[in-house]
């Protein structure tokens, strides 16, 4: 896969090989005709000789001759063709280059392929699908070949305005991408302290960026009860970290972006069994897709300081681990009783959700977090559900997963499930003792957490932050759901 995608104007080196997109079952779009006959015709024949070509995703490669390389890349039928087929088409196109190691390349595309969108967004969605499906996880292969090939794709459109949505969707994938690689390294090296000194690594890259990390004696201070809970029996301490972007001009508004950074969920000693351990390294998604948003936050620029917290632990078992019975007390006043040491990520997010409340002064407050099993039987890998019960925010939010393709489904956070989260020995408890609804269980327990006056979202994103098998653009492992979301957030975020 390349390292690198960028795009390039006309008048750089001549391309390898043109692209046209084409619409399943329908004829070669008038467009083309020029192209038509400096290839004698054939690519209209071959889309007529060959109608699985407009199948999405499907490239049609041929040379004519004078052995010039034409590709056909089908993007489906035209009445559902929309932004989530143009990513995958383009996820695909990326790795038919890559297996015909073409490095330049000029994408032509058709007025019916641009028709959905604007010029701009046609431009940074197929950035978007070329930068997701490129994505490639080799750390820890050892072929010593593959790891000195170095290559860049370079990616003519012919407008300017095409160019820069191309360039600004692939500036999202790569925030994307950097989340996913953090996402896939695995438990034994991603430890808190890894993700620390990563997002200190951030900081270091902008003015504006200032890291914090809270830990050890910290932790007490603070009264950050949980993630000293959840952290204890692990060798890798627990820790906050906090990364804050101030805007240029002063910023009358803050807004805190929280993510679940379980660097790896055993359960605790309510251990995880029948294997379904396997894939918590995944369990630290919400933070990566908070730190890449983060990545590219010096490149949006929003006016608002943008607070990022992630609580990171490592949910483990040792002697002195925490257990079910325990009653913890966070500084908000509320107390829990642990019913279930499994249930340990609304126990690290209420830290920050109190932290963020009584310190930060936030005018909105998102956490993103792979917090229930449940969420994935709700609504399976396609949607985040997502609670919120600020019309405004929500708003925002919808139309911020409208943009990036990062679907959002709005869950109840009613009164009679807040209800279910009364202990009989302390305030709440982590986990009721019936089965019903478990993802609005994680949500109504979190509320009691956030200040009623502030603006909150919480997106369960268990389901869509990893797969395990391919989906174009994304290949099996996370996805850096969030990521995208949250920059088309902060894009928007006056
Ligand atoms: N990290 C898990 C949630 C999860 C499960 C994510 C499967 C991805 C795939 C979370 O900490 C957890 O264990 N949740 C429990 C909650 C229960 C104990 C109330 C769950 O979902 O079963
Ligand atoms: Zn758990
Ligand atoms: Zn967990």
């Amino acid at each position: 896969m390349p390292d690198r995608i960028r795009p390039a104007s006309p008048g750089t080196r001549p391309p390898e090989a043109f692209v046209l997109l084409h619409h399943a079952g329908t004829r070669l779009h008038a467009d083309y005709a020029t192209m038509n006959r400096r290839a004698d015709g054939r690519l209209a024949r071959l889309v007529r000789q060959q109608p699985r070509c407009g199948d999405l995703g499907q490239t049609t490669v041929f040379y004519d001759h004078d052995q010039r390389c034409w590709i056909i890349l089908g993007l489906g039928p035209a009445g559902p063709y929309d932004d989530h087929a143009l990513r995958r088409a383009a996820g695909h196109l990326v790795r038919t280059l890559d297996r015909l190691a073409l490095s330049r390349v000029e994408i032509v595309p058709s007025t019916a392929a641009m028709r959905p969108f604007g010029r701009h967004d046609f431009g940074r969605i197929l950035g978007e699908g070329l930068g997701l499906g490129a994505f490639d996880f080799r750390d820890f292969k050892s072929d010593k070949n593959h790891a000195a090939r170095r290559s860049v794709l370079h990616v003519r459109l012919p407008a300017a305005t095409l160019l820069d949505g191309l360039a600004d969707g692939l500036e999202r994938a790569e925030a994307a991408n950097y989340a996913r690689r953090l996402s896939a390294t695995p438990p034994n090296v991603a430890t808190p302290a890894y993700i620390a000194a990563e997002a200190r690594r951030l900081a270091r890259r902008s003015p504006r960026l200032r890291c914090t990390i809270h830990r050890g004696s910290a932790l007490r201070s603070l009264k950050l009860v949980g993630l000293e809970n959840v952290g204890r029996a692990s060798r890798n301490a627990p820790c906050l970290v906090e990364l804050t972007w101030n805007p240029p001009r002063r910023a009358r508004k803050t807004l805190v972006l929280i993510g679940k950074t379980i660097t790896y969920d055993t359960g605790g000693l309510s251990l995880k069994i029948n294997n379904t351990m396997k894939g918590m390294k995944y369990d630290k998604c919400g933070g990566m897709a908070v730190l890449g948003a983060m990545h590219a936050v010096a490149r949006v620029q929003p006016r608002c300081r943008v607070v990022a917290l992630l609580p990171a632990a490592e949910n483990f078992v040792a002697d002195n681990a925490y257990r079910p019975d325990d009653i913890l007390r966070y500084p908000n006043g509320v107390s829990v009783e642990v019913t279930n040491t499994d249930a340990e990520g609304r126990l690290v997010l209420a830290d920050a959700l109190v932290y963020a409340s009584q310190r930060l002064e936030p005018d909105a407050i998102i956490d993103l977090a792979t917090l229930t099993g449940g969420i994935i039987v709700a609504l399976g890998r396609f949607t985040a559900g997502y609670w919120c019960e600020n019309q405004t925010l929500r708003r925002r939010l919808e139309s911020a997963a409208e943009a990036s393709g990062e679907r959002l489904w709005r869950m109840p956070l009613l009164p009679e499930y807040r209800e279910l989260m009364k202990s009989r020995h302390a305030d709440v408890w982590n986990s009721a003792p019936v089965r019903d609804a478990h993802p609005v269980q994680g949500a109504a327990f979190l509320s009691y957490f956030v200040d009623d006056a502030i603006p909150w979202a919480h997106i369960d994103i268990a389901g869509t932050a990893n797969f395990d098998r391919d989906q174009m653009p994304f290949t099996a492992g996370p996805t850096g759901f969030g990521t995208r979301l949250l920059i088309e957030l902060l894009r928007t975020w006056s």
